[in-house]
């Protein structure tokens, strides 16, 4: 694993919003760059562009894990005005130092779960060493484990389901965005699989029908609820200012 086209590759395994995949990329001899594709972005739902930035950020950090793996020093440029196009310049030199293969491990074994947990508590000292990862500037996280804290998180989210479920655009944009049905997945490799999200494939047709019919701000609140109530813990990953710079490097939270 020590091409620049590998390193992209792992890049492209991050989460993005609605699994847009919103980046591009370019390799040099000793660079790769990647832009935002706002040809991806969600102009209902992410109107700033603020979690396209945050997934652009997350690219770059599997990136920057896959190259140190392989022995680089990645060093990363953010939105420099010389550059043509807006993008992060990230350059690559060898470097002395090995680096602990776990986090490269994760890139292929991360994904997001939208199913109930175990209830099985991860023990508090795992929580702690979770928090305390180093942030950048302007960058908190919150970790919530007392269920008068988790019953105000479920509040917010059930008035955020309230107010986007009953939003014609925003469910026309999501459903634009689910691949119902195996053949769909495969044919758009993007986008919300049913089984990502915890049901089973669908024909296209049968799939938005019942999206019409039977999902709502209702059953997603009773969903969600589920999920937060069975997990160990909730964290808040919060930045300061809505300044690209500062979301894009909310990524090492994620
Ligand atoms: C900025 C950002 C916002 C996201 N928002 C949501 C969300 O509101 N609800 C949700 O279920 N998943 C959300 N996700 C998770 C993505 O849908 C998920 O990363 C994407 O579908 C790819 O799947 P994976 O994480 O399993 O690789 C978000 C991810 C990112 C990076």
């Amino acid at each position: 694993m020590h091409t620049f086209a590998e390193f992209v590759r792992y890049a492209t395994m991050a989460p993005s919003g609605h699994n847009t995949q919103p980046w591009k990329f370019s390799v040099e001899k000793d660079c790769i760059r990647i832009f935002p594709d706002f040809t991806r972005a969600l102009p209902v739902v992410d109107p700033d562009n603020r979690e396209l930035y945050i997934s652009i950020g997350c690219a770059l950090e599997n990136l920057a894990i896959a190259a140190k793996y392989a022995g680089y020093d990645p060093e990363v440029k953010y939105f420099q005005a010389s550059e043509p196009d807006e993008c992060l310049l990230v350059t690559l030199k060898h470097s002395k130092v090995t680096e602990d293969n776990n986090l490269f491990q994760a890139i292929s074994r991360r994904h997001t779960n939208r199913r109930e947990y175990n209830k099985q508590q991860i023990p508090a000292a795992d929580l702690k060493k979770i928090e305390s990862v180093p942030t950048e500037e302007g960058v908190t996280s919150l970790m919530l484990t007392e269920p008068g804290a988790i019953k105000e998180i479920i509040e917010l989210v059930r008035e955020g389901n309230r107010i986007q479920m009953n939003n014609d655009a925003f469910m026309d944009e999501i459903t634009s965005w689910i691949r119902f049905s195996d053949s769909e997945a495969e044919l758009h490799l993007d986008g919300l699989t049913s089984r990502a999200m915890g049901k089973s494939p669908a024909p296209g047709w049968l799939g938005r029908m019942f999206m019409r019919i039977f999902v709502g701000a209702k059953s997603q609140s009773k969903t969600d609820e589920k999920n937060m109530r069975s997990s160990s813990a909730l964290m808040v990953v919060i930045s300061e200012k809505n300044d690209k710079k500062i979301v894009d490097r909310c990524r090492a939270k994620l």
